[in-house]
């Protein structure tokens, strides 16, 4: 069976990549993690890949101060390294319509939020617990999502949901969520890949 190459794109942590790439291995799942972009050449994410000997691109701004070469030059690395999905995980820049074009129905996001319930512009990480506590909302979650040309709004994939305790502050409630997105977005992976 031939081997799925993924790109994963992060600017924080890397929980999630971690355990993508974890998980797949003690499944023995047929994913190649080919290489991790970043526009943070030092979060934890680039750290991981560079132990783990993932080929590493480090792309923002500042190595491209024109949005155009940012595109242009991220989109011929992807090309050369034979990149089939693209997974978001925790990237904080906006994917572009060229790429979304390059790569139909192969960007896959993972949102902390029962989408469409809280994404949009400007709703990220403890922002997103924050407005789901002060909307007093009794239950929230995480979605795994395909990426189309605006915020949290492409097909959504797989989704979960976690109970709002009213004990929970931001943190506890982000906490909780993250378990849940460690769970579900190697299902979706695997729902996109293999059983479809
Ligand atoms: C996650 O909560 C994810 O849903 C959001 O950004 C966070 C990334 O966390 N898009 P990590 O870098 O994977 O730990």
């Amino acid at each position: 069976m031939k081997r799925t190459r993924l790109a994963v794109f992060c600017s924080g942590a890397g929980s999630n990549f971690k355990v993508l790439f974890q998980k797949a291995k003690e499944k023995k799942l047929p994913f190649e993690f080919i290489v991790c972009v970043s526009n943070n050449s030092q979060c934890g994410a680039m750290q991981f890949a560079r132990e783990q000997g993932i080929h590493t691109i480090h792309l923002s701004s500042k190595t491209h101060p024109d949005p155009k070469e940012f595109n242009r030059a991220l989109i011929s690395k992807l090309s050369e390294l034979q990149i089939d999905l693209i997974l978001l995980a925790g990237y904080m820049k906006k994917i572009t319509p060229e790429l979304v074009k390059e790569f139909p129905k192969r960007i896959l996001n993972i949102h902390p939020s029962l989408l469409p319930k809280f994404g949009g512009e400007g709703l990220y990480g403890l922002k997103v617990h924050e407005a789901v506590i002060s909307a007093g909302e009794k239950e929230s979650g995480a979605t795994v999502h395909f990426v189309d040309n605006d915020y949290d709004t492409g097909e959504i994939i797989l989704q979960e949901k976690v109970n709002v305790e009213l004990t929970d502050t931001p943190e506890s409630l982000a906490e909780r969520v993250l378990k849940v997105e460690h769970r579900i977005y190697i299902q979706a992976l695997e729902k996109v890949t293999l059983h479809q």
